[in-house]
């Protein structure tokens, strides 16, 4: 619910458990009071925290307000001294900036942000505020867009631009999605750091004065640094704790970071990052700034978690297979790489078809002459040596033994060894005259340039359309060199990074509007883009080209921390793992892709007649437990990343009937005993039976002993128990 109090000219945001509240002074300035556990409706412009800067001296003493006030949105130049969310420049080089509050309108439903993802809801779900603010020298106008949700303990923020001169132009330097101004409270800053195979890692740090936080100025959210950060008071647990997450709705650079000042108030802001962006604002222009997501949590960073996971399950992933069961498939990228053919393939989906599998995916080296990864990304025609008639027959075949059949493509990148290469040698995003940066032998295309974006478009729809393919795996190998667009003049220069996320944005969208049925799956070296603005578009991502189930622990501890265990693509591989060598149980590997969204990635043919018969057991598996997993309540019980030792973690359903518990171990050790899980976020007062060992619990003792993980053997071994509630 969002209020305004005429006469304290205060606003206040509620969701179930929080409250979000800021006001206006001075008849100008937007003040942030409070965000935290929910509070009532009493006077609450004390909050603002303004003393020592009485309304009288604010003249005298502007700088001192303004370096010490918290801000709703603060600006630089004029006297507040730490980071700003917002910077501009007119042509006269002038860029100080004020914002004064103009006027404000509250209303039902959930505002669309022109050519961004965003999260949705209908007028029944959500309410919307936006407030006006107005530089009077700028000439700019500012909407800052709040938005509520019904039953979620979150606040999502964006805002859109406005240049309201008749004959000037305004460059932004500089556009913070969110800013929160709070006292610290001991807070401990948490982050998602990683590389290629090891995505999303939790790391922890004191916050120190001065600015800390993470980014990416690699064209894409990337490996390295992920669009999300927590700030957690000492001590937080899955269960205990203030936590106040912030999430980023956008796939290119960003900046989350969180400042201690020297009044010891943190400030945190998210938003692009500035580096090489400066965006033209033309008179009467407007800019729209991608959405940042915050949810806070008096319990925890568990309700965390389920906040995010219920948010974007419901408001922000579109696929009619949101939340639907997904086709168990077969992807041939580790059983083959680029060494195949149509015969190859037949056999897999032959096996496969035989053990309940119902799609093979055929993965990167189709089309030109791609026998390695050294050429051809752009030739989207059919290698007819490996694949003799075209992709007719080949997928004619797939459907004939009962499967569905996928294909892989990385339609932004180009090979400088492919013919669309040699035609345009100017269509990707390089410096003239210097010779672009190649990584894994290939270039970025300038999708930015109509006429790149529409052969491209063209080139994905004609594939799509040459024979019945029913998943696409869209996959982006590169991050971004040598900035410059042969579209953009001089002072648009500045532009590229966003335009281009802003030309996959388009293109994704044309894809899931013209092919409605099509199962998207997004892909960028394993994880690089794994965010919620890519979640917009597919409701599944491949979150690691790291598939051993060991390594796997962490990198899904880390990416759920966020993202619903609907969305993170997850295979059973072959053994010794590809990546690390490790050898464990095909049980487990089971086990752990359960989590996600389920397949293979081996050569079903030559793995060992025990594993392979092991298959319809985990097919069964993913029949049975796949809804739960999906739309279930997640809880994380134990770490791997933190106690070296075991992983646990449960899904329970929504009402409570049933819950699937998924324990992992280790490195074997001897002469160990029975260990005890406890799980959380049970009823009270009920009891569960084991389905398979018929002992009924109560719930508290689950929650306060425990369940036991006993018969456990061998390294890396892992056991899911069942449990159903018993009325
Ligand atoms: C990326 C993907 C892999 C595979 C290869 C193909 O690395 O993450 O799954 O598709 O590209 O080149």
């Amino acid at each position: 619910m969002i209020t305004f109090c005429e006469e304290r000219k205060t606003f206040k945001l509620d969701t179930p458990s929080s409250s979000y509240v800021f006001g206006i002074e001075d008849d100008r300035y937007l003040v942030h009071y409070y965000y935290g556990r929910r509070i009532g409706n009493e006077d609450l412009s004390y909050l603002a925290r303004t003393e020592g800067t009485r309304p009288s001296e604010r003249l005298r003493e502007k700088n001192s307000f303004l370096d010490f006030a918290p801000m709703e949105y603060p600006v630089s130049g004029t006297g507040d001294y730490r980071p700003a969310a917002f910077e501009a420049q007119r042509e006269d080089g002038t860029c100080s900036a004020e914002l004064y509050y103009v006027n404000h309108t509250i209303e039902k439903g959930k505002l669309k942000l022109e050519g961004l993802p965003a999260t949705f809801g209908s007028e029944a779900e959500c309410e919307t505020l936006t407030v006006c603010l107005e530089d009077p020298i700028l000439k700019l106008k500012v909407f800052l867009v709040y938005s509520v949700f019904e039953g979620l303990d979150a606040v999502v923020r964006s805002l859109r631009v406005e240049n309201g001169s008749k004959d000037s132009n305004v460059y932004i330097t500089n556009i913070m999605s969110t800013c929160l101004d709070i006292d610290n409270d001991d807070y401990k800053l948490l982050s998602l750091h990683g590389s290629w195979a090891r995505e999303r890692n939790i790391e922890t740090r004191s916050i120190a004065h001065g600015t800390q936080g993470v980014g990416s100025i690699r064209g894409e959210s990337s490996h390295q640094e992920h669009p999300f950060i927590a700030l957690c008071s000492n001590n937080t647990t899955q269960t205990t704790g203030d936590v106040y997450g912030f999430s980023f709705v956008y796939s290119g650079n960003f900046t989350a970071s969180a400042h201690l000042d020297q009044f010891n108030k943190v400030r945190v802001l998210m938003g692009i990052n500035p580096y090489h962006f400066r965006w033209k604002l033309e008179p009467g222009e407007q800019f729209t700034a991608p959405e940042a997501v915050m949810v806070y949590s008096h319990e925890g960073l568990g309700h965390m978690t389920r906040t995010f996971h219920d948010l974007y399950r419901e408001h922000l992933i579109r696929s009619p297979y949101r939340a639907k069961e997904r086709p168990i498939l077969i992807n041939n990228w580790e059983a083959t790489y680029f060494n195949f053919d149509t015969e190859k393939l037949l056999s897999i989906a032959k096996e496969a078809s035989k053990r309940g599998i119902e799609m093979l995916v055929m993965d990167d080296g189709w089309f030109g002459v791609r026998n390695d990864d050294n050429s051809s990304l752009g030739d989207w025609y059919v290698n007819e040596k490996k694949l003799p008639g075209g992709l007719k027959p080949l997928v004619d075949g797939v459907n004939a033994l009962g499967l569905k059949f996928g294909i892989w493509m990385e339609p932004e990148m180009v090979s400088p060894d492919s013919d669309l290469y040699r035609a345009h040698p100017d269509w990707t995003i390089s410096v003239p005259g210097r010779t672009p940066t190649r990584s894994r032998n290939q270039l970025v295309l300038d999708l930015t340039r109509p006429e790149v974006w529409e052969h491209t478009w063209n080139s994905v729809k004609t594939v799509l359309k040459s024979a019945n393919i029913e998943y696409l795996k869209w996959d982006m190998n590169r991050q971004l060199t040598d900035l410059y667009s042969a579209g953009l003049p001089a002072d648009r220069q500045g532009e590229l990074l966003h335009r281009y996320v802003l030309a996959v944005y388009r293109m994704q969208e044309t894809l899931v509007t013209e092919f409605p049925n099509l199962l998207l799956e997004n892909c960028s070296g394993g994880g690089a883009r794994f965010d919620p603005g890519m979640l917009y578009y597919s409701p599944q991502i491949w979150t690691s080209d790291d598939t051993d189930a060991i390594e796997r622990l962490k990198i899904q501890e880390g990416t759920a921390l966020v993202y619903p265990l609907s969305c993170m693509g997850a295979h059973v591989s072959d053994c010794p793992n590809h990546t690390v060598g490790r050898v464990t149980p095909f049980k487990t590997r089971g086990h752990v892709a359960l989590a996600g969204t389920f397949g293979y990635e081996l050569d079903i043919t030559k793995i060992s007649e025990g594993d392979r018969d092991l298959i319809p057991t985990q097919v069964a598996d993913y029949h049975k437990y796949g809804d739960l997993v999906r739309n279930g309540d997640y809880y994380r019980l134990a770490s791997f990343s933190e106690n070296g030792k075991f992983d646990a973690w449960m899904v329970q359903k929504k009402d409570g009937s049933e819950i699937l518990v998924t324990f992992v171990k280790g490195l074997n050790e001897a002469n160990t005993k029975v260990r005890f899980i406890k799980l959380q976020g049970l009823e009270p007062g009920v009891s569960y039976k084991d389905e398979t060992t018929g002992r009924v619990y109560g719930s508290e003792v689950l929650m306060y002993a425990g369940l036991p993980m006993d018969s456990l053997n061998g390294d890396f071994d892992s056991k899911l128990v069942h449990l159903l509630r018993v009325d």
